[in-house]
């Protein structure tokens, strides 16, 4: 079987991984077969699935750029993934070139790869950490040498905690993190839902089996599972709402090289699942 250069040691590459199967859909290099046949087998379900994930990185891209506009430059992305088009801390670099940014993933490509991309940035960095473990996570080295939790941070959890389970209690990992914070910080936060996708609910599940079978559930919230997440955070406008419909800004996607907000709001599936972004008070 394949094994790149950029395959870290000990990673099984007949398992497909999340993060490469987001890879794969985003365009990227940084998958193999087994990803990219998994990935075809949840498109069979759900053909537009790019169309969500491409949402998804615009939504990321407008509230990083928000974020700036409100005077936070300083992030904290956990499940960050595989560094691809217009990541954090290049949008936020742009806005803001203090900008700073610890990303956090537990696959083992997105941290081997996002390392590789930010060898000799001393503003940004990688963790290899849990969500599931968020006092890890804030406990880690980067974190106390690049943020100042003293002053508003910018926490994106960003297409991440649908792969938590009830059983690992994401509700408790969020505010963990929150309770770290300080006033005037900011959630970003985008999840999947059956809410907006335009399939039956039936249909739909066949992806969510897909990622069962792999290993990684991907649990589907109702928009009001959604919206308890921001627990202690006041929602920004416009709320929590289906992604392209979260402050549009026409065509600003397109200045960071993939497609223009407009372009992916034009179909169905773009507005499948939910984000927001709320501001702790
Ligand atoms: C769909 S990708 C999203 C990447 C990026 N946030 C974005 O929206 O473009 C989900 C990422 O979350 C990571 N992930 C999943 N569960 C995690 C956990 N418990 N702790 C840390 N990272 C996790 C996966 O490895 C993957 O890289």
């Amino acid at each position: 079987m394949e094994r790149p250069a950029w395959a870290p040691p000990g990673i099984d590459i007949s398992v497909p991984s999340v993060s490469r199967i987001y890879d794969y859909y985003l365009g990227g290099s940084h998958n193999f077969e087994v990803d990219r046949q998994a990935a075809r087998r949840a498109m069979e379900f759900m053909p537009g699935l790019p169309k969500i994930m491409q949402a998804n990185r615009a939504f990321m891209r407008r509230a990083v750029r928000y974020a700036v506009g409100q005077g936070v430059t300083q992030f904290l992305d956990i499940g960050s993934g595989i560094p691809t088009f217009g990541n954090v801390h290049e949008i936020a670099r742009a806005a803001s070139p203090e900008a700073r940014v610890v990303y956090v993933d537990h696959d083992p490509v997105a941290v081997a790869h996002s390392r590789a991309v930010l060898a000799g940035d001393d503003r940004a960095d990688i963790v290899a950490a849990d969500l599931r473990k968020p006092q890890e996570i804030l406990a880690a080295p980067e974190v106390g040498r690049l943020l100042d939790l003293s002053r508003p941070v910018a926490l994106l959890l960003v297409a991440v905690l649908h792969f938590l389970e009830d059983a690992d209690d994401p509700y408790a990992a969020v505010a963990g993190l929150r309770d770290a914070l300080a006033p005037g910080s900011l959630l970003v936060l985008t999840h999947a839902s059956y809410e907006g996708i335009p399939l039956t609910e039936e249909v739909a599940a066949g992806t969510v089996g897909v990622y069962r079978d792999i290993r990684n559930p991907l649990v589907m919230r109702s928009g009001a599972e959604i919206t308890r997440f921001f627990d202690g955070f006041e929602l920004v406008e416009p709320g929590v709402v289906a992604m392209p419909n979260w402050r549009p800004d026409g065509a600003s996607g397109a200045a960071d090289g993939e497609a223009a907000d407009g372009e992916a709001a034009e179909d169905p599936y773009a507005f499948s699942g939910f984000g927001g972004v709320g501001r702790k008070a």
